[in-house]
């Protein structure tokens, strides 16, 4: 969700209006994902190099993400959406780390669309804290070294439950991962847009998933063999 900073600045309006801003589109999409029927949703919200902003950023951003869980949760809940967040929660205060749990815990049954909030979350974190469980695992004897596989070690991602993303959509003209989803984006479509987060509404997700459309995924094989025609 790029682009919030820029978008106020364009308005000459400090920065925390864009992420509120931000917070608004979310909800336009989080909602026409239900509409489209997409299963689950994972937005980036705070990166692990997040931390790095100034103090004053990092503040007002905590305060929205407040807000925003005692403003929303219930109303996704009666909307049927189920609520996760991945990251390292403990970097959080415990306030905010109480209203994570309760959302999750209030949403755990729900089954419309499931949005994955990745807050204090880095592809590179969640690759090296599987591995520090997948290796606590074996010390407890619970896994065999020699048996372990791709499956097996997905098992211990922060999206374990869910499947890997088809698209991944990068709003506000970079064209980077930037430590997103890295293990899980192995087959992904990327797409990207100049549009900037607080801009990116119903019209532009449609956008997005016809594009994805017209992609021929190929995940390895040739087009012959997945279209079974006769140079298969
Ligand atoms: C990146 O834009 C955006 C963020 C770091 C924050 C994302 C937060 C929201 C969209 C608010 C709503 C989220 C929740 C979960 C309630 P940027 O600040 O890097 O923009 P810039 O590149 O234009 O400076």
């Amino acid at each position: 969700m790029d682009g919030n900073g820029r978008w106020a600045k364009k308005r000459h309006q400090p920065r925390k209006l864009g992420h509120r801003a931000g917070q608004k589109a979310l909800r336009a999409v989080v909602e026409h994902c239900v509409r489209r029927g997409i299963g689950t949703l994972t937005v980036f919200a705070f990166s692990s190099e997040n931390w790095g902003r100034p103090a004053h950023e990092i503040s007002n951003l905590m305060e929205l993400f407040l807000r925003a869980l005692d403003k929303e949760a219930s109303e996704l809940h009666q909307n049927g959406v189920r609520l996760r967040f991945i990251g390292d929660k403990t970097g959080f205060t415990s306030t905010l780390q109480e209203k994570m749990l309760a959302a999750e815990t209030l949403t755990a049954n729900n089954t419309k669309l499931v949005v994955n909030i990745a807050a204090n979350y880095g592809g590179r974190w969640d690759i090296t804290q599987a591995a520090r469980r997948m290796a606590q695992s074996f010390a407890d004897g619970k896994l065999v070294s020699g048996e372990i596989d791709e499956q097996q070690f997905g098992n211990f991602l922060a999206l374990a439950e869910s499947p890997d993303p088809d698209l991944f959509i990068r709003t506000g003209g970079e064209m980077r991962i930037s430590n997103f989803l890295l293990w899980q984006s192995a087959y992904t479509e990327f797409y990207f847009t100049p549009v900037l987060w607080p801009d990116f509404d119903e019209h532009e997700l449609d956008q997005a998933i016809t594009a994805f459309q017209s992609r021929e995924r190929r995940f390895g094989y040739t087009s012959e063999q997945l279209t079974g025609s006769s140079d298969a």
